[in-house]
């Protein structure tokens, strides 16, 4: 079954077509700058530019970086606080005339590495990081999702929120080495391990196509994997809740 799956972000939204049967795609990526300020009615036109791309005008999923419990967006930490409250299967399926069904962004991907990926059968806990413009988070336990945990939001150090000391934007924006951004992240995991000793971590987002560069500082026990997807968990993931959700319906 083919389904539009597309990842929203705080500086790109992507999409392709995915075959939800394999977690392949079947079309390049294509990606639009995310339009600042980052609104409600641009991100919609923005989808909407996407959709007509495509071509398409069957089921879409939307990866978004927010908590959103039941369709509705309950946090803005990189998009305009404006989306609180939106109902964003609704603006969505509205503006593209598409079906539309969004999911947190970690979530989506978290869903694709559980079902194609490096937690493909994993029944232990595996919690997976994003790492791209904020720290997104997703815990599994026997396969099953725990959804919305917003764990990068932790306050970690000097008072400062995970997301703020070690994102992959911080690295950009303070110029650090891979080694020493390593090191932060490395405290941040350290912080999950305690509190919830996962026995896999997978890392997605921008930075886990450069884990070679930073493996060295992880000393974590938990086995630490990049994401079977990289950066492309989000998409197929999106493409896969989709349809778990119009199969509800
Ligand atoms: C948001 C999360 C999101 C993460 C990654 C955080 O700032 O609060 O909902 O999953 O960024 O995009």
């Amino acid at each position: 079954m083919l389904i539009l799956g597309v990842d929203i972000g705080g500086s790109g939204i992507k999409g392709a077509i995915v075959d939800t049967v394999t977690g392949e795609l079947v079309t390049e990526r294509y990606r639009i700058v995310t339009p600042q300020p980052a609104t409600p009615t641009a991100v919609a036109e923005a989808l909407l530019q996407l959709t007509t791309y495509f071509n398409w005008n069957g089921l879409v999923g939307c990866g978004f970086p927010a908590a959103i419990q039941h369709g509705i967006v309950r946090t803005a930490a990189n998009i305009a606080p404006s989306f609180i409250g939106t109902q964003l299967d609704t603006l969505f399926s509205d503006a593209t005339q598409c079906r539309c069904y969004c999911v947190n962004d970690a979530d989506a991907a978290g869903i694709a590495e559980m079902t194609f990926g490096e937690g493909r059968g994993h029944q232990g806990v595996v919690l997976l990081v994003t790492i791209g413009t904020g720290l997104g988070t997703v815990l599994f336990s026997e396969g099953k999702l725990l959804p919305n945990t917003e764990l990068g939001h932790l306050y970690l150090k000097n008072g400062k929120t995970a997301e703020r000391y070690a994102a992959d934007s911080v690295r950009k924006l303070k110029h650090l080495s891979w080694r020493q951004w390593g090191k932060r992240f490395n405290t941040y995991l350290a912080q999950m391990e305690a509190l919830f000793w996962p026995d896999l971590i997978i890392l997605g987002g921008g930075a886990s196509k450069k884990f070679s560069k930073y493996q060295e500082q992880l000393t974590v026990a938990a086995v630490v994997k990049p994401a079977v997807f990289l950066n492309q968990a989000g998409i197929v993931g999106a493409a896969l809740y989709a349809r778990s959700k119009n199969t509800e319906a």
